[in-house]
């Protein structure tokens, strides 16, 4: 998948000057999802919870087996060659409720350095294309209150929130 030169937004140049391109992970690029996902997976920790950083990076590695042992495809972004982003979907977790079937965004992320590029938005806008050749109606996310890029990137591709979950400290 060529991504071009990434988010054009109305009447401003691209953000990134450079070409990114969007393709399926292959062995190789499992270092640096393990990397990456473990460097950033904090931002997804909400102020509601004090859990150990190690407890987080651990669960982290669950997360990464459980998304490996079922069908999914990994996304890699990079900017002339190197790696910058990844994202991995799930290809069916059928909605609680209605049972529908739905591709799921179990995780995603890009190196700090390159956000805010639309590097996020060509990986969402790419695991949308791979759901729709799955063939699935929907595609769903859990997204924490508290992680306010993730939250506008979600939003602005189309994104609305459809269930909250509560937690309370006892
Ligand atoms: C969430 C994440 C993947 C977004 O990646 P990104 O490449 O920066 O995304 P984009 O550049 O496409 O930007 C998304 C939008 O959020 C905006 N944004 C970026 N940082 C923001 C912030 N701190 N607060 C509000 N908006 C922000 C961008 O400006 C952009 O808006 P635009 O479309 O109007 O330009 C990235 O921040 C990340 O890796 N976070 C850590 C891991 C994580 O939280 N993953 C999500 C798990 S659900």
């Amino acid at each position: 998948m060529r991504g071009g030169r990434a988010h054009h937004r109305s009447g401003l140049a691209p953000v990134v000057a450079v070409e990114l391109s969007i393709r399926v992970a292959t062995g190789d690029d499992r270092s640096f999802i393990e990397s990456l996902g473990t460097r950033t997976v904090m931002d997804s920790v909400s102020a509601v919870r004090r859990p150990d950083l190690d407890d987080v990076v651990e669960n982290f590695e669950r997360l990464l087996n459980i998304v490996e042992a079922r069908e999914h495809t990994a996304l890699i972004a990079e900017i002339a060659g190197a790696r910058v982003g990844f994202l991995l979907l799930l290809h069916s977790l059928p909605d609680e409720v209605t049972g529908i079937d739905q591709a799921f965004i179990a995780y995603m992320a890009v190196a700090r350095e390159h956000r805010a590029k639309g590097i996020g938005a060509a990986l969402l806008s790419a695991a949308e294309d791979e759901a729709r050749r799955v063939g699935v109606p929907y595609m769903a996310m859990m997204v924490t209150e508290d992680n306010a890029s993730a939250r506008a990137l979600y939003e602005r591709a189309g994104y609305l929130t459809e269930r909250r979950l509560l937690c309370k400290m006892l």
